[in-house]
């Protein structure tokens, strides 16, 4: 049984196969319905099970679609309607019920603990739908726009990160770490990747560079992401941190640092860490790489179901 949690302890050779696998899905696909099934529906009659303990648009529908693709289904739970989010009922009472009820399950939580909680406990997938520490079908799927519109492979071109240092962030120095391509980050000093991240990014001797200025961070960029600067239930001073942003909001002038074709990317939902005219304007890709995540989710899935071409 495979989980999906972390892409930096998913060896480099599966996160490859499913993005591949997401490919050939794509393309095979084009004349479907959004609801028809992929032929052969690999996941007929299999179930997941969803839990947001926070908001979300693009994770939630994202993946009702790409188990429906697959031929299987969703039931999306809100932690507040269980026993478990009111404190009656304990993670691995919960985790034996939805192992017995479910085939997979998909948490979005406030808290990494509970996500190895579940593990330990569970006798089915998990998937991280987002978490402190990571946002890891978000980063796939990103890699997989990134190699989709650049047509090539991501080690091959430069990546550049201008904003906080987040769960998303965190999830993008994994996946230079496991796809080996140049990462330069642009963020205020004080709100750098933690020591743990730096640690872990020395260790792995990767080509990952922390820039506090975002002309230097999106010099030669082929890509500039970007994310809010507060996150969901961010429990900073929000006023005081956006201070320290104002200098690293994207406007299009960024991109005269940048490669010719560089490309916007943002995760969504935005903030005002960019301008309207650069998240709506020509180098932006922000709809079709919202799309992406039901194609790769759909690969995801298919991994953790052990059912990968
Ligand atoms: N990008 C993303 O995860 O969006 P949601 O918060 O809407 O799921
Ligand atoms: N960093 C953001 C990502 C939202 C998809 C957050 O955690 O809120």
């Amino acid at each position: 049984m495979k989980h999906f949690i972390n892409l930096k302890d998913i060896p480099s050779k599966d996160l490859r196969k499913i993005i591949v696998d997401a490919k050939q899905r794509k393309k095979q696909r084009k004349k479907l319905n959004i609801l028809e099934p992929d032929k052969g529906s690999p996941l007929k009659g299999k179930m997941l099970v969803q839990m947001f303990e926070k908001a979300s648009s693009r994770t939630r529908i994202s993946f009702y679609l790409a188990i429906k693709q697959l031929g299987g289904g969703t039931l999306t739970l809100r932690s507040n309607e269980l026993h478990l989010g009111q404190g009656g009922e304990t993670i691995a009472d919960t985790a034996k019920i939805l192992s017995t009820y479910g085939d997979g399950f998909m948490l979005r939580t406030d808290d990494d603990k509970k996500i190895d909680d579940f593990q330990k406990h569970l006798t089915i997938p998990i998937i991280n739908g987002l978490s402190p520490s990571s946002h890891p079908t978000q980063v796939l799927s990103d890699i997989f726009t990134v190699e989709e519109i650049k047509k090539k492979p991501i080690s091959k071109l430069k990546i550049c990160w201008i904003g906080d240092s987040n769960n998303v962030l965190d999830s993008l120095i994994a996946a230079s770490v496991k796809f080996s391509f140049r990462l330069s980050i642009g963020c205020p000093k004080k709100f750098a990747p933690s020591n743990k991240v730096k640690d872990w990014v020395s260790k792995n001797k990767k080509k990952i560079f922390i820039y506090h200025d975002p002309k230097k961070a999106a010099l030669d960029a082929d890509v500039i992401f970007s994310d809010k600067v507060i996150s969901l239930n961010d429990k900073v001073n929000k006023k005081r941190k956006k201070r320290h942003f104002q200098k690293f909001k994207i406007k299009k002038e960024i991109f005269n640092y940048a490669k010719k074709n560089c490309i916007f990317l943002h995760c969504l939902p935005r903030g005002d860490e960019v301008e309207e005219d650069v998240f709506l304007g020509k180098n932006s890709h922000v709809w079709q790489q919202a799309l992406n995540r039901v194609h790769v989710q759909k690969s995801i899935l298919l991994y953790c179901f052990g059912k990968l071409r």
